[in-house]
């Protein structure tokens, strides 16, 4: 058989056929345009997720979509396209370790600083639909409650315009909220009244402090002011090996000397960049100890 023909092969077939030219001209565009790599295993993920595409732009089949997709004109669809295929599991106070450590060992310095007349700027990359920046926020008010006082802020971005729609809205569902310490949680949500899920709305003291903006992480980025920390956590273990140096390499450059970059527990640092950031002074935080250990 040809390798045209395989190619033409239904690989999963249901309402509408995805052959494996399809799944090769979708994993290029992930890759092209948000960096992420997708094996051939994910093959009914993306269909499951993108056949709704399909649906809602009235197309007959997967080539058809990736032809649309393709379009110069077909920016907002590859959008949806990166968002129906990306993973945002999340969650309060996810790997808790970092947020003790950030507490006990980071923040106390840093808040002083704060507290002296300086500024404090912390950016959660790739934040899906906020629930890092937000506990990130609510562990800077367990230290500093009237933080609106001094000039601290955190930036969080995704590449997922639903998420951040989502984040800005400050709201989640019961199920969210179980990770959160009892006192945290009645002191900063409150119940909608009449609200069906979800209806626990985060306090205004800690919307107040997070700034929420899309970004692509291999786009240019608009910031201009260095960050004394960073969390980029479970999102690079989706790009492959090059495109995770180069992020690291671009951390290193925006974070501030002896600033925190924390990331996911199966993440480490790799390439020349380890070296810049020991040069930095810049520690990077994966366990309670250095990533590198
Ligand atoms: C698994 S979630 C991790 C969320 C959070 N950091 C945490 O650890 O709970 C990964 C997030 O990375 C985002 N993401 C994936 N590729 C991205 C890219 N190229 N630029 C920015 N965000 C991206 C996804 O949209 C998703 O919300």
């Amino acid at each position: 058989m040809s390798q045209a023909a395989h190619g033409r092969e239904g690989i999963v077939a249901g309402e509408y056929l995805l052959t494996a030219d399809d799944f090769t001209r979708i994993a290029a565009l992930l890759h092209d345009h948000a960096g992420i790599h997708l094996a051939e295993t994910k093959a009914a993920l993306v269909y499951a997720r993108l056949a709704k595409r399909i649906r809602a732009l009235g197309l007959e089949n997967f080539r058809d979509y990736c032809s649309y997709v393709a379009r110069s004109d077909s920016a907002d669809e590859r959008q949806q396209m990166v968002a129906a295929l990306t993973t945002n599991v999340t969650r309060f106070f996810r790997e808790g370790h970092h947020f003790e450590h950030l507490k006990t060992r980071v923040l106390p310095r840093l808040l002083d600083h704060a507290r002296a007349g300086g500024e404090v700027r912390i950016w959660s990359a790739g934040c899906s639909n906020g629930q890092e920046p937000y506990t990130i926020a609510l562990v800077i008010l367990s230290l500093m409650p009237d933080v609106a006082r001094h000039d601290v802020k955190i930036l969080a971005t995704d590449i997922d315009p639903n998420m951040i729609e989502e984040a800005r809205a400050g709201q989640y569902g019961e199920s969210a909220l179980t990770d959160l310490p009892k006192d945290m949680r009645n002191r900063w949500f409150r119940k909608i009244p009449g609200a069906g899920a979800p209806n626990w709305r985060i306090a205004d003291e800690a919307r107040e402090i997070v700034a929420f903006r899309e970004l692509n992480l291999f786009a240019r980025w608009p910031m201009r002011r260095r960050f004394d920390i960073v969390f980029c956590r479970n999102v690079v273990i989706y790009f492959e090996k090059a495109r995770q140096a180069e992020l690291w390499q671009r951390f290193s450059d925006i974070l501030k000397p002896q600033g925190h970059l924390y990331i996911g527990h199966s993440e480490r640092v790799s390439g020349q960049a380890a070296q810049h950031f020991a040069a930095d002074g810049i520690t990077t935080w994966r366990h309670t100890g250095r990533a590198g250990q």
